[in-house]
């Protein structure tokens, strides 16, 4: 009988089958078990695998005071909004994981960024195991205008991951992108495209030639909203940087962050549009969200902090009488438990009682919003909706931010400073805020106090 050339490693325990088997017999966890190559022995294949040799010399630890650092030169994808995820730029030979729901974007950004590049006289390859070479190049056409080539990127469509590798070693690409990482499959293992084992394999694999080879690699991966599949997640530990695309796929913006980043800060946040002609960069995000603000019974103005940058976005609330039991609680952009906890301070705190109503929270524009300073802006558009009362106009909506407490009290959030600035340079400078009011009580008279003033 042939010798196997992989077996199933429990991921809890580590415990080694020949075969899968749905219960661990190591630690007796269930589903844990992932298929792995077996050390390399004379089954061929696995180049570089570097088994230890028994006497090496054992290398001098250096000091940190010692170790050498050197500047990197970033590689720009000619896309502002991309690069300052990033930190910078690309960092040559490091792996970035694109996430993000189907039809996000993912391959149009990814598009975008190879064609600026070869623009720019890098060398590029790109790897698609989804679309053949003439859809590609069909997306790409819509692409090629200003300064994007992507005409001119080299793609190769081929979901094996021999090859691709191959194709790394003979090309050596300033940079790679891998469309998507569940698509490629290394056929020595029995598992299909997609799972845990196989994924793991082949991004393993690729980053031990894209660092051998110097290349920047852009591993695209699939992310169901539920985030859970045999995907991305399982990557996150291996690869240098996590980007997730993010948004509705019918709404036109979609919010790009890195979730880890090992050469930046993982705070930043790129705004974009879907458009015609691919996406494109939204440098002012607050001036398009505020702008289709409209003023109407249910809408406020949320002051929001994307990572250390300031966005005014509008939420939406819906009041509506239920005939369900209980009744519905829809969110979009928002945290349902979240507007569970706001819906019972309102009741509690504030009296205003939505047990027998459908309440609906909508973030315009397809944006996430996961901070808990959002509560009062929530807060107050349901206040508003429920009792039918517009707290702004369609020229000047109320704009709020602040944590609601679970005794009714308002809580301080991060840079209030910043996100009132923000709010005034839109002529929204009556916030209201933890700064200004001590409870959701007080807030909620000041609100519609204000539009009293602004209705006489
Ligand atoms: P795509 O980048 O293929 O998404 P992903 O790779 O994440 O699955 O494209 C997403 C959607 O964008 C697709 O429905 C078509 C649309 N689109 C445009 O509106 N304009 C364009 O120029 C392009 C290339 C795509
Ligand atoms: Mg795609």
């Amino acid at each position: 009988m042939a010798r196997p050339t992989t077996h199933h490693v429990c991921t809890g325990c580590g415990h080694s089958e020949v075969r899968w088997l749905g219960q661990c017999p190591g630690c007796g966890e269930w589903g844990t078990l992932v298929e792995e190559r077996l050390p390399a022995t004379s089954a061929g294949g696995s180049r570089g695998a570097g088994g230890r040799r028994p006497s090496v010399a054992a290398p001098v630890p250096v000091r940190l005071r010692d170790v050498r650092t050197e500047a990197v030169a970033r590689l720009s994808t000619g896309i502002g909004e991309l690069d300052r995820v990033l930190g910078g730029g690309l960092v040559p030979g490091s792996l970035v994981l694109l996430g993000g729901s189907p039809g996000i974007g993912k391959s149009t950004l990814t598009g975008m960024a190879m064609g600026n590049l070869a623009a720019a006289g890098r060398s590029t390859l790109y790897v698609s195991g989804e679309e053949s070479a003439g859809q590609i190049r069909l997306r790409h056409e819509r692409l090629e205008h200003g300064d994007c080539r992507a005409l001119d990127v080299p793609v190769l469509a081929e979901t094996e991951l021999g090859a691709v590798l191959a194709s790394i070693e003979a090309e050596r690409p300033d940079v790679c992108v891998i469309d998507s990482v569940q698509t490629l499959h290394d056929p020595e293992l029995s598992g299909a495209p997609g799972s845990v084992g196989q994924v793991r394999e082949v991004a393993s694999r690729i980053m031990r030639a894209a660092k051998a080879a110097g290349t920047a690699v852009v591993l695209v991966g699939h992310v169901t909203k539920e985030g859970s599949i045999a995907g991305p997640r399982v990557l996150e530990h291996l690869v240098d940087c996590v980007l997730q695309f993010e948004g509705e796929r019918e709404r036109t913006y979609r919010t790009l962050r890195a979730l880890k980043n090992r050469f930046g800060s993982t705070s930043e946040t790129g705004v974009f549009e879907m458009r015609q002609g691919g996406l494109v960069e939204v440098l002012d995000p607050s001036a398009r969200f505020v702008g289709d603000a409209t003023g109407k019974p249910g809408s406020v103005v949320l002051a929001a902090m994307e990572g250390s940058r300031p966005l005014l976005v509008e939420v939406q609330a819906l009041v509506s009488p239920s005939e369900l039991v209980p009744p519905r609680r829809v969110c979009t952009g928002f945290d349902r438990n979240r507007l569970a906890l706001v819906l019972a301070v309102l009741g509690r705190h504030a009296g205003i009682g939505t047990g027998t109503a459908d309440v609906f929270v909508n973030v315009v524009g397809g944006v996430r919003i996961d901070e808990p300073g959002a509560d009062l802006a929530v807060a107050l558009a349901v206040a508003s909706a429920s009792k039918g009362i517009a707290l702004g106009t369609e020229k000047r909506p109320l704009a709020s931010f602040g944590e609601l407490g679970l005794t009714g009290e308002l809580r301080t959030v991060a840079h209030p400073e910043r996100r009132l600035e923000e709010a005034a340079k839109f002529g929204l400078g009556d916030a209201v805020h933890p700064g200004a009011q001590r409870t959701l009580r007080h807030a909620l008279k000041a609100a519609f106090a204000a539009q009293q003033a602004v209705a006489a």
